[in-house]
């Protein structure tokens, strides 16, 4: 029988000398400390470095400050600190017994840990008894990519279901714990006036942007060979088709809550090998004023066809759907930092006649991620003055005391784990079929090459092609608040 909570339960991290524990996992548990968010939470820093303790404490200090940029109060330190063990171990069943006996009562097991060590470690720990329930709840957490296809993301599952009950996996994509995210639907099921517009009788276009300034920030060796389509697209962009196209749910129900994303990411229609050059575009960094050529990064081989620019263009096939595209692009070393899901309605069935000032333009709404966490309706309004004319409008909701960094959606998301609040996480069925529609467009990829634009760019030119007459995609350097077209 699972058990919903506890007051001191235990998470380990196990791999908490990698880049991804410094970086943004103790940042986050740091975070909820200030924010007297943990509890009586325990903390076991699982690794296989010879260090103390004290050494241990150090370089989750140094990620804390230097690499996510947290001041460190003492006093809060002295708290976080208290918290934390360390405990020497690798991925092996004799590590994993010392590590059972550490663990009293309920337990989060993170594994931090190079997606190729998911099923080593899932299983290691299970053998270790680990994942037995009779003492306490047991949860195991893992991170994209779950897989790199569709047929090493269902086997990745089948591994974990041997060993782990689907109930206790945790799949952390953090997009889900943004605040404006989550605002997705609450504000589309909130609101009287928007859904009954939110189809393809009123909404013309869907556009969904991630747009990065970075480049590869020495990650050669987990992006060579995985690429945008699958680092970004696959997950984050495909959790956001799934929020924005879902029908609306009954009751706040975990299952029906994935049963609906799930629906919706079943609805789009399958590519064909044909469909691909007309509705997936590739591009690669070359070198620009702001940085050197993809090809140029350390680790990276000289010849290498990994994408650092995707764009897709989907089709919905059911009734709420049926003719409105919706486009989807992310990228590295763009000309700016861009994050939104935009829906771009049709224009209003009639332009009234009689005065040439009336030019309304369809109505757009932005729910904007970075730089930004806000929601943004465009709408027309009459322009002040003693003409009669109109002019275009921006109202704009802004949620820029949540912080948009990586390791406060994690915070979110910690949480959530804890108190068994499953409704951000994936299930395996949704990705499997974000793989499912993504499988035809990286077969076909596995030959050519991508195109190559400037860093500092919007990115390789092929994308437009993707568009109908009367789309456009948004211009990365204007203004970051979307301004109607
Ligand atoms: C990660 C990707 O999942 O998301 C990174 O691996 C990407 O390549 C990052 O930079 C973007 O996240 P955010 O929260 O900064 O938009």
């Amino acid at each position: 029988m699972a058990h919903t909570g506890s007051m001191n339960p235990t998470l380990v991290v196990l791999g908490a000398s990698g880049d991804m524990a410094r970086r943004l996992l103790f940042p986050a548990l740091f975070g909820l400390e200030q924010q007297k968010r943990l509890g009586g939470l325990r903390i076991v820093a699982y690794a296989r470095r010879d260090w103390t303790r004290q050494q241990c404490l150090d370089i989750i200090a140094e990620g804390i400050t230097d690499l996510a940029g947290l001041e460190i109060a003492k006093s809060t330190w002295a708290r976080f600190a208290r918290r934390v063990s360390f405990v020497k171990g690798d991925l092996i069943a004799e590590d994993f017994r010392q590590l059972h006996e550490c663990i009293e009562g309920d337990a989060a097991f993170y594994l931090a840990l190079p997606p190729d060590l998911f099923p080593t470690a899932a299983k290691g720990l299970a053998e270790a008894g680990l994942s037995s329930e009779t003492k306490g709840w047991r949860r195991l957490v893992i991170e994209k990519p779950f897989g790199v296809d569709l047929d090493s993301a269902v086997g990745l599952n089948k591994s974990l279901h041997t060993d782990w009950d689907e109930q206790q996996l945790f799949r952390i994509d953090h997009y889900l714990g943004k605040e404006t995210v989550q605002n997705i639907l609450v504000f589309r099921f909130a609101n009287r006036f928007l859904e009954p517009v939110l189809n393809c009788n009123h909404v013309d276009y869907i556009q969904i942007t991630a747009a990065e300034t970075l480049g590869l920030e020495g990650r050669a060796g987990y992006y060579e060979g995985i690429g945008a389509m699958r680092d970004m697209l696959q997950s984050h962009l495909m959790q956001l088709v799934a929020l924005v196209a879902m029908e609306p749910l009954a009751k706040w129900d975990n299952d029906l809550l994935h049963d609906h994303k799930v629906e919706a990411l079943r609805s789009v229609r399958p590519l064909r090998p044909a469909d691909v050059k007309k509705q997936a575009v590739r591009g690669q960094y070359g070198a620009g004023s702001d940085g050197v050529a993809y090809l140029d990064e350390p680790g990276v081989e000289k010849n290498s066809t990994t994408e650092t620019f995707a764009a897709l263009k989907l089709h919905i096939d059911n009734w709420r759907w049926a003719g409105t595209p919706i486009y989807l692009r992310s990228g590295k070393r763009l000309a700016s930092n861009l994050t939104e899901v935009a829906i771009h309605f049709r224009q209003p069935p009639f332009h009234l006649p009689g005065n040439d000032g009336f030019v309304p333009t369809g109505n757009r709404l932005v729910f904007q991620l970075r730089p930004h966490e806000s929601i943004n309706l465009a709408v027309e309004a009459r322009a002040p003055g003693f003409t009669m004319r109109t002019e275009s409008l921006m109202l704009h909701a802004d949620y820029e005391e949540s912080s948009t960094s990586a390791s406060a959606s994690y915070r979110q998301l910690i949480l959530d784990l804890l108190e068994n609040e499953r409704t951000a996480f994936l299930r395996f069925d949704e990705v499997e079929w974000a793989w499912r529609i993504l499988d035809p467009v990286l077969k076909a990829w596995s030959k050519g090459k991508p195109e190559s634009y400037e860093s500092g760019s919007d990115g390789p030119e092929g994308q437009h092609s993707l568009l109908q007459s009367g789309h456009r995609w948004r211009d990365l350097t204007e203004d970051p608040l979307p301004k109607h077209d």
